[in-house]
């Protein structure tokens, strides 16, 4: 598990914040996470999605990870296809250990506004409902605004239209197989895929994610996770 750190800058930004960037944990055990929480202050945890393994149909370990954080700091999760894919995904566990699920919601936090935007894959009916929140989230009433959302195909889609402070994304897993900083595939945005790592315009930055859910293997592109600093 690589360990990635970016510092941002932003007008809207107060006081300085830092946060825990993670995604994509596919019923994974994440102790590295759990280790830095208990060594470096966060000021929460941003988790977009995928916390489910819908081939396998669990999501225990995932839940018990995001149980222990959030003793540990505030954490915000916004939906991933995968969980739309689990019918009894237990949230009321979720909220029961504190954990803010931001499905087409938003939360404050540090003088930041949180928003948490559904995935729709295999859930068209959420699609206007998820449109209707990010572009009622990118109303501007001077504080700084933190999407988290799962697919950054969206990003082309309509967020980048939007104004939005950074968009966090997951999903494509870094494109599974890397060559030259260029992954090879992406769910939703196939071969080649444009947006699969890293911080795209500024303001959109992709988590290549915490584990992987498919028998293809991932081929120079280690699983990471991200510390995001604002000031
Ligand atoms: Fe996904």
């Amino acid at each position: 598990m690589e360990l990635n750190r970016i510092r941002l800058e932003s007008a809207r930004i107060s006081a300085p914040v830092k946060f825990l960037f993670l995604s994509d944990l596919h019923d994974r055990p994440a102790p590295q996470a759990l280790e830095l929480l208990k060594q470096e202050k966060m000021d929460f945890i941003a988790f977009t999605g995928d916390a489910v393994n819908r081939h396998s149909g669990t999501a225990e370990q995932s839940l018990r990870f995001l149980e222990e954080a959030a003793k540990l700091c505030p954490v915000f999760f916004s939906v991933g296809n995968h969980e739309n894919a689990l019918p009894d995904m237990p949230w009321e566990r979720l909220a029961a250990a504190g954990v803010a699920v931001l499905d087409n919601a938003e939360t404050e936090i540090a003088g930041l506004r949180v928003g948490g935007l559904s995935s729709w894959l295999k859930a068209e009916e959420k699609k206007p409902a998820a449109r209707r929140f990010a572009e009622n989230f990118s109303r501007d009433d001077g504080k700084f605004r933190l999407l988290l959302c799962h697919h950054p195909e969206y990003y082309p889609l309509f967020l980048r239209d939007l104004e939005l402070d950074l968009i966090l994304s997951g999903h494509a897993h870094g494109g599974q197989i890397r060559i030259l900083g260029q992954g090879l595939y992406a769910p939703g945005q196939g071969i080649l895929p444009r947006y699969t790592a890293g911080l795209h315009d500024g303001r959109l930055l992709i988590s290549r994610g915490m584990a992987n859910h498919t028998v293809i293997p991932r081929l120079f592109n280690p699983p990471e996770m991200l510390v995001v600093e604002i000031g």
